[in-house]
């Protein structure tokens, strides 16, 4: 159990702890600050504990699913969206990325707080929990710049919180091959004492198709 946004959330073990790191409070900020997704509909892919998930259904998301490759996370969300009473608008799926998302249903804002750690092809996971760090191969996040724009209602987002960290260069690449361009939204400067001197860049990326305009000019990839 631990205390985040003026509230008490179940921590299962083997799932990411939001009190660790800056990030899940990182992604927070960065969907408030785009009042995302009042009255509409929110998938969270990666949910963990589902706080995110759980925030967005209180502040007014008509409809949320929450999923993620790691079951305890699943049940850990569902146990949260059911303290915060929002488990009626709350679903936690169990699935690997959309593979387990209903095919007709589409999503006015889809969020991945990812995994940006590279991991060799090969990397063998000791746990399930390494998960919630690592992508082996960057499939999972090959696997969103696919998908994730194609799971939108018209009108849709699509954002990927990613961090230096990661390795903006191949997640480049990956976005080129896919044919999606990554536009930055937004970035947050923080010093993880863990990780040294040097601050992590938090970022906010938006996924787009190669043909979407931004702003009336072609959406460039940096
Ligand atoms: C950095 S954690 C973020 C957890 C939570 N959203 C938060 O901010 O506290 C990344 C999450 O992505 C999940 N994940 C990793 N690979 C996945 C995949 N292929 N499909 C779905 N979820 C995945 C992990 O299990 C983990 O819960």
């Amino acid at each position: 159990m631990f205390t985040m946004r003026g509230f008490e959330w179940d921590l299962l073990e083997e799932v990411f702890a939001p009190v660790y790191s800056p990030s899940t409070e990182v992604g927070l900020d960065f969907l408030e600050q785009r009042r995302v997704p009042f009255g509409g509909s929110l998938l969270e892919v990666g949910c963990g504990a589902g706080l995110l998930a759980v925030l967005a259904a209180k502040y007014g998301c008509r409809r949320v699913v929450a999923s993620d490759v790691n079951p305890h996370a699943v049940r850990n969300a569902a146990l949260n969206a059911a303290r915060h009473g929002v488990a009626d608008r709350v679903e936690a799926v169990h699935c690997d990325m959309f593979s387990g998302i209903d095919h007709d249903e589409r999503f006015d804002t889809i969020f991945w707080s990812s995994n940006y750690v590279y991991g060799p092809c090969d990397y063998e996971y000791r746990s399930l929990h390494e998960r919630a760090y690592v992508d082996a191969g960057y499939r999972a996040h090959r696997a969103f710049l696919e998908q994730a724009p194609l799971w939108l209602s018209e009108g849709g987002t699509a954002l990927l919180h990613f961090s230096s960290r990661g390795d903006h260069g191949e997640l480049e690449n990956l976005a080129r091959r896919t044919g999606r361009l990554l536009r930055t939204v937004t970035t947050v400067e923080l010093l993880e004492s863990e990780y040294g001197a040097d601050p992590v860049r938090h970022l906010l990326l938006e996924v787009l198709p190669v043909s979407d305009r931004v702003g009336g000019e072609m959406a460039t990839a940096r």
